[in-house]
């Protein structure tokens, strides 16, 4: 079984990343950062190839370059995204494109890609890294919002699109998790980023941040034959902060 997954150096991708391999995927560790993903493809036997999910090229070259090293890919983890934390009324059009470019064109572009293949073989299994704040919204993170709804929107329609190809789509929904990324809100947000955080933490049944492992076996569980009726659906990752 191969596996792609963007945005492996790091995170909840790197977790992903060890977690497929563990259950006995080939996976190729895809990013920008190749310093990272080298490292983690190193640790899990796995391939490091650079990809920009902003730039369609990029994109195709990878996935052309993944087919040569693992094989048709039977899973897709989209999982590469980022965020620039502000309140709306001080963002800028710009950082709105870069936001949607990432997080919801970037999961487009690289479905787009793999999808042909997957139909070709009559099996495949697409999981988006989207987030609560898609469902619930996220002070500071208008764009991010707006960009992961239109993931759960996206992973919906393909989910009707690929089912009578055995193409499943479904998403992840993570809350809080400990991540480089979520850390960066701490400073981006200036002195009210840590009252953020909390806030975000207070409003999970939990009370606690999760974990990348924790996103990690999620995403494992929506790829395995376990999970094989599920799709268009999308689990919340996220110590009950919301009950969709
Ligand atoms: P992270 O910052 O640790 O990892 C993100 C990875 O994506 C990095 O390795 C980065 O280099 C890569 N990346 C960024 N732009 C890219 C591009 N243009 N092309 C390819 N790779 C690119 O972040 P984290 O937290 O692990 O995030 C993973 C996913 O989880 C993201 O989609 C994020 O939106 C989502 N998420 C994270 C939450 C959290 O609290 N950490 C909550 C909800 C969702």
């Amino acid at each position: 079984m191969s596996a792609i997954v963007t945005g492996g150096a790091s995170g909840i991708g790197a977790a992903c990343c060890r977690r497929l391999a563990g259950e006995g995927a080939r996976v190729a560790v895809c990013d920008i950062n190749m310093d990272g993903a080298r490292e983690i493809a190193e640790e899990i036997d796995g391939e490091a190839i650079r990809m920009d999910v902003t730039d369609l090229a990029s994109v195709d070259e990878a996935i052309a370059a993944a087919g040569q090293a693992i094989g048709t890919a039977a899973i897709l983890v989209n999982n590469a995204g980022t965020d620039e934390f502000g309140f709306f009324k001080n963002t800028t059009e710009d950082m709105w494109e870069r936001i949607v470019q990432i997080n919801l064109i970037g999961v487009m572009r690289t479905t787009h890609a793999v999808l042909p293949g997957m139909i070709e073989r009559g099996d495949g299994r697409i999981v988006n890294v989207a987030s609560e704040a898609g469902r619930v919204g996220s002070s500071g993170s208008a764009a991010y919002s707006a960009a992961t709804g239109g993931v759960i929107a996206f992973t919906k329609t393909i989910a009707r699109e690929g089912a009578r190809y055995g193409v499943v789509c479904n998403a992840v929904a993570p809350g809080p998790i400990d991540t480089p990324l979520l850390r960066r809100a701490e400073t981006e947000l200036g002195h009210v980023g840590p009252k953020v955080i909390e806030t975000m933490v207070g409003s999970t049944l939990l009370r606690r941040m999760g974990s990348p492992d924790e996103v990690a076996a999620t995403i494992a569980f929506l790829c395995s034959d376990d999970a094989s009726y599920v799709t268009g659906q999308t689990l919340g990752v996220s110590g009950g902060l919301a009950m969709i």
